[in-house]
């Protein structure tokens, strides 16, 4: 079974739990607002303005950030792999009285056309679950020239420290971290690579590096995603990082333009 395949079953079995345990910490005045400790966009501006834009949300679950970009004069698309996450998509669309595209696919192999978004992003969607080998170029490709590319994920380092039998983060470095690519979990796959090779893979796709956010867990802090724990954990190391990278102005990625100079 492909990793894509396997996350896809994964998604289908496990969405409906994910949905009361997360709903609570998503919707609402959280519905704009990142990552496991729900940093409002009105306060980070990582998208930046939105009103008229064409977005594209990579594993956009049940569509809350969509619904609300939407109701900000956004033009927002939805993506997903999991039909189960989708219907709960569509029944927030519907509370919402929202419409836009809500489409299935995989981040690895976006069904659109080049130059067709001005913003790709997500909050732990595709970019945590799919290949960036593979995810890098394909948001490049749709991406117009000067467009966004924003994500929150784990960080490499929440990789390097969890400790596989007690099921938490350590202060130990338990794994390698030259050829980090492919984490897989019992039912599924996520990716993270070193982020000397999160640079390379931007920059030879043409994107332009504006931010990496380490984010540090607010003291006391609580989020449904992690254990009390893991959370203390998170005030000292980066359980997670935001990447905010912009496409070229120019719309060619490095390959390209090293290839127009050897002409
Ligand atoms: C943790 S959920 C996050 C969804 C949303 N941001 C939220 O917080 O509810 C991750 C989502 O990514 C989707 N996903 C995983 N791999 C994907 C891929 N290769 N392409 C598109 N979506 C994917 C899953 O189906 C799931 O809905």
């Amino acid at each position: 079974m492909s990793d894509v395949s396997r996350n896809r079953a994964d998604w289908e079995r496990t969405s409906a739990a994910y949905e009361r345990r997360c709903k609570h910490v998503l919707g609402g005045r959280s519905a704009m607002a990142w990552g496991l400790w729900r940093t409002p966009e009105s306060t980070t501006q990582y998208l930046g303005p939105v009103r008229g834009r064409s977005v594209l949300e990579l594993g956009c679950g049940a569509a809350r950030w969509a619904t609300a970009l939407a109701k900000k004069g956004a033009r927002p698309t939805g993506l997903d792999l999991s039909l189960t996450q989708l219907a709960h998509a569509r029944r927030e669309l519907r509370r919402a009285r929202v419409q836009l595209p809500l489409v299935r696919g995989s981040a690895e192999a976006i069904p659109f056309g080049a130059d067709s978004f001005d913003i790709v992003f997500c909050d732990w969607g595709a970019m945590t679950f799919a290949d960036p080998r593979r995810t890098v170029p394909e948001c490049a490709r749709v991406l117009r020239a000067g467009g966004i590319l924003v994500f929150a994920t784990a960080s490499p380092i929440r990789f390097l420290t969890y400790d596989p039998q007690k099921d938490r983060q350590s202060r130990r470095l338990r794994r390698d971290y030259f050829g980090m690519h492919r984490v897989e979990w019992e039912d599924s796959v996520e990716f993270q690579v070193p982020y000397g090779e999160w640079v390379d893979l931007f920059v030879r796709h043409g994107f332009v590096i504006e931010r990496l956010v380490e984010t540090r867990a607010p003291a006391g802090a609580k989020t449904p995603y992690l254990s009390a724990a893991d959370s203390v954990w998170g005030t000292r190391w980066p359980i997670e990082c935001i990447w905010r990278v912009r496409k070229d102005r120019t719309g060619r990625s490095r390959e390209v333009r090293h290839a127009a100079r050897r002409v």
